[in-house]
């Protein structure tokens, strides 16, 4: 099933007319056809424009821009234009700005400006957000709508008096009495008991450290408050136009929203995507959050901003060379997407994304920019039979939003170097460079589907979640600080890895973070030594659980650094190199085993080959089959250009 009524990957971006005196748009929506362009997001940022005064709509510039779309073959992506407050918002109600930790509120002048509990704001956009839907629900050019923009990019929380009552009242939610509170928080210590509901804060700038409980409440709220605000418009655009899917774009793997909980609220999942050109590694990571992208909903997903060339938000704005652009697309694509989407159409002339590269560069059609444009179209159109097919992975990387909030959260933890983004990319990065398939998948999903389940780190851990580890039929392979605090982030009785225990057969005695620079010898049982760093663990087995790696040298000398008890795996630290353990539990899990630089996904009948490196590369093709990009077949031995890639349409039934 496709992601919406346009058929084949989409291909597009951000289009900002409001930004061009109307004589441009003619301009644009021609060399949009050139280009292939089949979907323009609109609207984004259009609220001021659109509702120039409380209730006085000025739609009849977007009618002639839906308009030009449709007449030349671009659907729309239309957003409700929420993603920033008018003026008058602001200058009639202050307080829909949001208020930072320290109490300072936030002033006009840029985007995102609201709170996220304000139900001025929410009422204000669900309005605008049915009116659009009202204007458009009919609209030939209307394809999917486009709801806030990035939520949690600018703002995540709000610390203001509404944003304390939203909070008491989804603690109430939760706990239904301030004594289940007191107990989910741990008051007793450091005198904090509440009675009453009415006492209790967002976690404001405090003296120290805040508690931890009511931290990682804080971050399930925030993650939830703002959804209840997606939600709001989600519902109003179904009311009224039930058959167009609503998305919102996500920001990759995002620390502050709970994409788990959000995918499950929308129609489809979308992404925005900036790997930086200048990191070498970037490919590895960015294939990381296109997989799981893939995993939310377990269907294709729209890559819906990405950068052209350079940004204009980091330090420095590297470009993407010849080539680079082309490569991160079909990238994307390899790992689940049905269209490739840019930020943006037109470069801008003025604001903060001047230096922004566009699809469509301030030089105009004579610059490579827009030949890398015309060329990735033309190679989009020839992949449109890859649109809507599915990935079948063999090996799912386990993690958990709130388990995430609770292993990062500031100041109180036996180190603060555990980052749960780099704990995934120890395991996935090998996984990747072999060419095996990799799905994300939360704690408490069924499992049972995959021959290798790999948890990097599970801090948080419920009964439950330790029920649906023990149902996994295939390998599992759990990461050090796994199983340590329930759902209130308090320690499992005994320690960890508390309701892991018997599963594993070890009990960990003490926590043995290493400092910065320091690594730990680890001798593994089979022969040869590997490095561990930043964090090792003083383990006590259980009898019958084999040990295949120990600590050698230093203060753990001899004690056991990897685990196995069964077809259960710990693994107690941050190896530096986890082969040993993959080579041990993959067994049969077919793996393409490209060269170095070059990543091989297999995508249905499709095989991505992507030469990441800026050299050529061979690769001796698995399979025999057509390739899409140049229309040959190939067989054996394939020869890739640098930064090329092949589609390779698999012959015959494998
Ligand atoms: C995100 C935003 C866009 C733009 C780009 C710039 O994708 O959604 O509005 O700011 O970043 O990279």
């Amino acid at each position: 099933m496709s992601l919406t009524r346009v058929p084949g990957l989409l291909f597009g971006g951000d289009y900002n007319p409001e930004q061009w005196p109307e004589e441009v748009w003619a301009e644009d929506v021609r060399l949009m056809a050139e280009a292939g362009v089949t979907m323009a997001t609109v609207a984004v940022f259009a609220w001021s424009r659109l509702e120039p005064e409380p209730g006085a709509h000025d739609f009849a510039w977007l009618d002639r821009v839906l308009d030009l779309l449709h007449e030349h073959g671009v659907a729309a992506d239309l957003a409700t234009a929420t993603a920033t407050p008018p003026p008058w918002l602001v200058r009639d109600h202050p307080e829909v700005m949001p208020v930072d930790a320290q109490g300072v509120r936030l002033e006009f002048g840029s985007r995102q400006g609201y709170c996220p509990s304000s139900p001025v704001f929410r009422e204000h956009a669900v309005r605008l957000a049915a009116a659009m839907a009202t204007r458009y629900g009919g609209h030939p050019a209307l394809a999917m709508w486009h709801v806030g923009n990035e939520y949690a990019d600018h703002t995540l929380e709000c610390f203001c008096p509404e944003s304390a009552r939203h909070f008491r009242a989804w603690l109430r939610a939760r706990y239904g009495t301030v004594a289940a509170l007191n107990t989910a928080w741990g008051t007793s210590c450091w005198g904090q008991h509440y009675t009453g509901f009415e006492q209790v804060e967002p976690p404001r700038k405090a003296p120290g450290p805040v508690n931890p409980g009511q931290l990682l409440d804080w971050r399930r709220f925030c993650s939830d408050a703002l959804l209840e605000l997606f939600a709001a418009e989600r519902d109003t655009l179904r009311e009224i136009t039930p058959d167009i899917p609503v998305t919102t774009n996500f920001m990759s793997l995002l620390h502050g929203l709970d994409y788990w909980t959000w995918a499950a609220a929308e129609d489809l999942v979308s992404d925005d995507a900036y790997p930086d050109p200048a990191d070498p590694g970037s490919h590895v990571a960015v294939a990381l959050s296109y997989d799981l992208m893939r995993s939310l909903k377990r269907r294709p997903w729209l890559l819906l901003e990405s950068a052209p060339s350079a940004v204009s938000w980091r330090e420095v704005n590297a470009p993407k060379p010849p080539g680079m652009m082309r490569l991160h697309s079909l990238q994307a694509v390899a790992h689940g997407a049905d269209g490739v989407m840019f930020f943006q159409w037109r470069q801008a002339r003025y604001g903060p994304e001047k230096f922004h590269s566009a699809m469509l560069p301030h030089g105009g059609v004579h610059t490579r920019g827009w030949r890398d444009t015309l060329r990735l179209g033309a190679d989009l159109r020839r992949l449109g039979e890859v649109a809507g097919t599915a990935t079948r992975a063999e090996v799912a990387l386990v993690f958990g939003w709130d388990s995430w909030w609770g292993l990062e959260a500031p100041e109180s933890m036996p180190s603060n170097r555990l980052r749960l983004k780099e704990l995934l990319l120890a395991w996935y990065a090998p996984l990747h460079a072999r060419g095996i398939a990799v799905d994300l998948a939360p704690p408490d999903r069924d499992l049972s589907d995959y021959r290798v389940v790999i948890v990097p780190n599970l801090y948080l851990c419920t009964a439950e979640q330790a029920k649906a580890l023990a149902a996994v039929t295939g390998e599992l392979v759990v990461g050090p600080f796994s199983g340590v605090v329930d759902e209130s982030d308090q320690v499992h009785d005994g320690g960890a890895p508390g309701p892991l225990r018997d599963l594993l057969g070890v009990a960990v005695d003490e926590f043995w973070p290493l400092p910065d620079g320091a690594t730990q010898r680890v001798r593994h049982a089979g022969g040869g030594t590997g490095r561990a760093r930043t964090w090792t663990e003083w383990l006590r087995p259980d009898d019958d659980v084999a040990v295949l790696a120990r600590y050698e040298g230093g203060d753990l000398d001899g004690l056991p650094a990897v685990t196995r008890r069964g077809t259960a795996t710990y693994v107690s630290c941050l190896l530096d190199d986890v082969t040993p353990v993959l080579d041990r539990v993959l067994g049969g899990v077919p793996a393409i085993g490209p060269p170095p630089g070059v990543e091989a996904v297999r995508r249905g009948r499709h095989l991505f080959l992507l030469n990441h490196t800026t050299a050529p590369q061979q690769v001796t093709l698995p399979y025999q089959g057509r390739d899409l990009l140049t229309d040959t077949d190939l067989r054996g031995v394939v020869r890739l250009a640098p930064r090329d890639a092949v589609v390779l349409r698999i012959e015959g039934d494998t």
